[in-house]
């Protein structure tokens, strides 16, 4: 496995195995790496044959008062990781080659960057999807791997490389948990035993919504209303949103049919946690 820091050389080398025929396959990660990223490593691994990893810590997506400064940083046991999982490349990255202080263009979603995380996190996505067009640019690859566990993100990405007609394929892992049901996040770091116990009631409420769709219940307000009141009940939470999407336009959806995806935004104490299930209703008619 070899670690490869510059952005040049990684489009070089990238554009070299792209000449002999190879398949890129793209993860990209902020590092802490955990099993919901390995599990993306790992689907990548069988959908290309050169696989490409980058560990990048991305200023452009945190807010001034978010945790961009004590994000946790792993490299050296990111490393091993990647090394056992044999990854061909680790694209790592500094800050200061990424963006120049004379840095000045990006990208944004217009309308899918303010719903959801957006309303709390104003310039996040502008972030995630600069530095996701940087990335592809660089890398170059054919498939890029991301997870459902960021619902909204992987939404907002496949719409992205759409707009611009960009040449690689999109897929999406599945959100690997812990046995409680607990989503696998690099911010999970942040919370004791005590605090993950509690953390599952954002899993529990999505479990419970499914539980409600699978009784008939088809009003979506009514769903939203009962995993408030389940989450309320719970010490330390404060809820940001809990909203019933379509996956194309991210738009609410009033009454529940086809597919759509339920998701949520909860702090627990100082902690901000998201989570999300898709759901599928066959044909109802
Ligand atoms: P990061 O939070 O490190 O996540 C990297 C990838 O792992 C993302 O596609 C994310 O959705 C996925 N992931 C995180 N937790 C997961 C879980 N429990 N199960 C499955 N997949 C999971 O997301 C980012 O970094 C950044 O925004 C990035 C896309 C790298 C741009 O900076």
């Amino acid at each position: 496995m070899k670690t490869v820091k510059s952005l040049k050389s990684m489009q070089r080398l990238a554009g070299r195995l792209k000449c002999e025929g190879k398949k890129i396959a793209f993860v990209p990660t902020m590092g802490a790496l955990h099993e919901g990223h390995l599990a993306l490593i790992r689907k990548a691994k069988k959908l290309g044959d050169v696989t490409v990893v980058s560990i990048f810590v991305n200023p452009a997506q945190f807010g001034p008062s978010e945790d961009f400064s004590k994000y946790p940083r792993t490299f050296k046991e990111d490393r091993r990781r990647l090394r056992d999982l044999k990854v061909d490349y680790v694209f790592y990255p500094d800050r200061e080659s990424t963006y120049p202080p004379d840095y000045e263009t990006y990208v944004n979603l217009e309308k899918m960057s303010k719903v959801l995380e957006g309303q709390f996190r104003p310039i996040h996505f502008r972030g995630v999807a600069t530095i996701v067009t940087k990335l592809l640019n660089i890398v170059q690859p054919d498939i890029a791997v991301f997870g459902q566990k960021d619902y909204q993100q992987s939404v907002i990405i496949k719409k992205m490389v759409r707009d611009l007609n960009l040449p690689v394929k999109i897929v999406i892992g599945k959100t690997v948990r812990e046995e409680s049901g607990l989503a696998l996040s690099s911010r999970n770091k942040y919370l004791d035993e005590e605090q993950k116990k509690r953390a599952t009631v954002l899993y529990k409420s999505l479990m419970h919504a499914r539980d409600m769709i699978r009784n008939g219940e088809r009003n979506a307000s009514k769903i939203k209303r009962s995993m408030r009141l389940m989450i309320d009940r719970m010490a330390g939470t404060k809820i940001d949103y809990i909203a019933i999407t379509d996956d194309e336009r991210l738009e609410q959806v009033r009454r529940l049919s086809g597919k759509f995806t339920i998701s949520l935004a909860v702090w627990l104490d100082e902690v901000r946690l998201i989570d999300n299930i898709s759901v599928f209703l066959g044909d109802e008619k």
